[in-house]
């Protein structure tokens, strides 16, 4: 990390006066409520930030930890927390939706249609017998009916799945039978960066590879009007099941601890996991933070490029934005299409304020402004601009100056907010209007959160050193079990090596020696992060090694990458003799579009390297370590002397 005490860039007055949390003592004064009073400094932000319809008299139990409960008696709907009551407040033509597709068309949709559609929707699903508890899965473009969706099963009670539609049919099929869902929303057609890409047939081939007989029905959003297949009794179109619905529907009043959503993420096994969050705590910190972070105030125009596929995308656009009666922006398509000025266009024309992004697309738009002066932002008026974010990997603090300079013209703080798909919203986070920022660092805790680092045993270590990421204390937001797998809840998250007393983030981090601000240093365990999209290390070995005709062995890491942040690379031992030259492009080629069937396009690994054998110690352990040398380029500098079979490093050396 860059020294603290010199690079700092304090809140500019622009932004601190009038932010909701205006200047670092306001910061400290929370972080104080929540020493003294835990538990009252949380129940007082929800009583704040939530409708409830009956008030909670508990805040927090903590009789079945690590399973903590939040807010336990009190009832609530998040949908009605996110549009009824904006409605009631007046709200009713506010634009809540900026809607810009793929191709430049815009739409405006208030507060009065969202709340309409969604109970249109809401009475649909109830038509088809979804209720309260049963899971859905939404696979959708990115898309006003996407989001519609979210809210109508939040409406409902039922616990809605969303899988990006990035996934492959079999990552499909695994997610709906781990889940047992009892319907499929989904599009026909997806439309990203000019081209069309199936939905509903990818929906098909996943109900077709059996397992998933929990599916009754799929209902299908008419996006491009492309050809698909049909299944009569099963399959049902969006517009046809919402026409003749009332455009009103009793929200299911649900306890703040049923289950909002499942959303399935990478761990160090090879089977993803169904992350399950809350309805009460999940709606309070996604408002709290939404306000917080971002400041959001009534007149802003908020965007965050996030699919509604991952948690980003979820709290800060499905449900956080909406639950504090803001205006958002919402894209369908690429940063890329037409071309790299996109974004920086889509700013400009939206009088875009606040503005959320990942490193990975700054990179990559770094790049291309580098290489066409057509699409730099400076050809563009980004003067709306007040506050940046940046979410899902560490910024580099090029990429942080550049994005702070070109984008923020140097005057609108940058947001390094650290969370996971698990933590259900900000956890390590600068407050715009507060906290003096350093590039790539993510500052200091949310108030309220009590994160620390320590080290194996779960001691504190000092500021300066290294150490395992925790949270000491429970929060309202956190995620509450892994869907049908309790035990691999606790053994991930609350590990016998603490005590079961601290939340395992799993990541190593390091606390400034002079301020203490975090900087996060990388995963722990065996998960990659490329473009900010996690990905187990195991998923895609398993997906290699699935393929039995070809692939003997595989071993897979990450290397640092400029533009991805970290990129996959896999070591393989074929079931024939190692292939060299066009042979060995031919079998890269097709491991590639494998996995890509197997996963999904985002799990291609960037380098196959193929070898007669895996560098293994004379016990048979695959050396990680030292693939991780091979894969970055550098020199062996390891102790190969274990080695069961030196030559092989030679073998390894080319990447195709
Ligand atoms: O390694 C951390 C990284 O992304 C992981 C969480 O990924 P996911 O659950 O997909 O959620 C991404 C969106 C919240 C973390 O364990 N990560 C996320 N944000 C940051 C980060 N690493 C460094 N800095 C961040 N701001």
């Amino acid at each position: 990390m860059s020294d603290a005490t010199t690079a700092l860039y304090p809140a500019p007055d622009s932004v601190s006066k009038g932010a909701f949390v205006s200047g670092m003592p306001a910061y400290e004064k929370l972080v104080a409520e929540a020493e003294a009073d835990y538990a009252g400094y949380w129940a007082r932000l929800a009583r704040e930030f939530v409708e409830w319809k009956t008030p909670f008299t508990k805040t927090l139990d903590e009789s079945q930890a690590p399973f903590f409960k939040w807010f336990e008696d009190g009832t609530l709907n998040v949908s009605h927390n996110c549009l009824d009551r904006q409605v009631a407040a007046g709200l009713g033509d506010k634009v809540a939706i900026i809607f810009e597709t793929d191709d430049g068309k815009v739409s405006r949709h208030t507060y009065s249609d969202l709340l309409a559609r969604t109970a249109k929707l809401a009475n649909a699903l109830r038509a088809q017998g979804v209720k309260k508890g049963d899971r859905v899965v939404i696979y959708m473009p990115m898309s006003i009916e996407g989001i519609v969706s979210m809210q109508a099963c939040a409406r409902i009670g039922a616990t809605h799945s969303v899988v990006f539609g990035g996934f492959s049919a079999q990552s499909l099929r695994d997610r709906i039978q781990d889940a047992g869902a009892v319907l499929v929303l989904t599009a026909d057609e997806q439309q990203r960066g000019g081209k069309q890409l199936p939905l509903k047939a990818i929906v098909d081939e996943a109900l077709s590879l059996g397992g998933c007989e929990s599916v009754k029905n799929v209902i299908v959003y008419k996006r491009t009007g492309g050809n698909i297949a049909w299944h009569e009794g099963r399959d049902l179109w969006l517009h046809d099941v919402t026409e003749k619905q009332p455009d009103t529907a009793e929200p299911e009043w649900v306890s703040a601890e049923h289950p909002l959503f499942l959303l399935y993420t990478s761990g160090s096994t090879g089977k993803p996991k169904g992350v399950q969050h809350s309805s009460g705590g999940y709606l309070l910190h996604a408002a709290v933070t939404t306000k917080w972070t971002f400041d959001l105030h009534p007149d802003d125009i908020f965007w965050c490029t996030a699919d509604i596929g991952w948690v980003t995308g979820h709290t800060y656009i499905a449900y956080g934005p909406l639950a504090l009666g803001g205006t958002q922006v919402v894209f369908e398509g690429i940063p890329t299409f037409p071309d790299a000025g996109r974004f920086w266009k889509m700013i400009q024309d939206h009088k875009v304020s606040i503005f959320y992004t990942a490193p990975t697309a700054i990179r990559s738009l770094i790049k291309a402004a580098e290489g066409n002066e057509a699409v730099h932002p400076k050809r563009y008026d980004l003067t709306s601009l007040r506050i940046l974010g940046s979410v899902g990997e560490p910024i580099n603090p090029a990429a942080w100056e550049w994005y702070h300079q070109h984008i923020g013209g140097g005057r609108c703080p940058i947001v390094d907010t650290f969370w996971q798909t698990e933590t259900g919203g900000h956890v390590i986070t600068p407050l715009p209007g507060a906290t003096p920022l350093v590039p790539g660092s993510c500052t200091l805790p949310f108030p309220g959160i009590q994160a620390a680092v320590v080290d194996e045993t779960g001691k504190d270590v000092p500021w300066g050193q290294g150490g395992i990421l925790v949270i000491k204390k429970p929060w309202p937001s956190m995620i509450r079990t892994i869907y049908g797998d309790p035990e691999r809840f606790k053994k991930s998250y609350y590990p016998e090596d603490f005590k079961g007393k601290y939340y395992l983030a799993g990541d190593g981090a390091i606390r400034d020696a002079k301020t203490g601000y975090f900087t996060i240093t990388g995963r722990i365990d065996d998960v990659l992060n490329v473009s900010g999209h996690r990905m187990g290390t195991m998923e895609i070995e398993s997906a290699l090694v699935a393929h039995t005709d070809l692939v003997a062995e595989a071993a897979v890491v990450g290397r640092p990458d400029d533009t991805t942040g970290e990129a996959i690379c896999a070591f393989v031992v074929l079931k024939r003799p190692r292939p060299t030259g066009d042979e060995a492009k031919a079998i890269a080629k097709e491991l590639r579009d494998w996995v890509g069937k197997e996963i999904g396009p985002i799990a291609k690994p960037k380098d196959i390297r193929f070898g007669d054998n895996l560098p293994k110690t004379r016990s048979g352990k695959i050396m990680r370590r030292l693939l991780r040398s091979v894969a970055k380029g550098e020199a062996v500098t390891q102790d190969t002397s274990t080695l069961e079979n030196p030559a092989i490093l030679d073998q390894l050396g080319q990447a195709y």
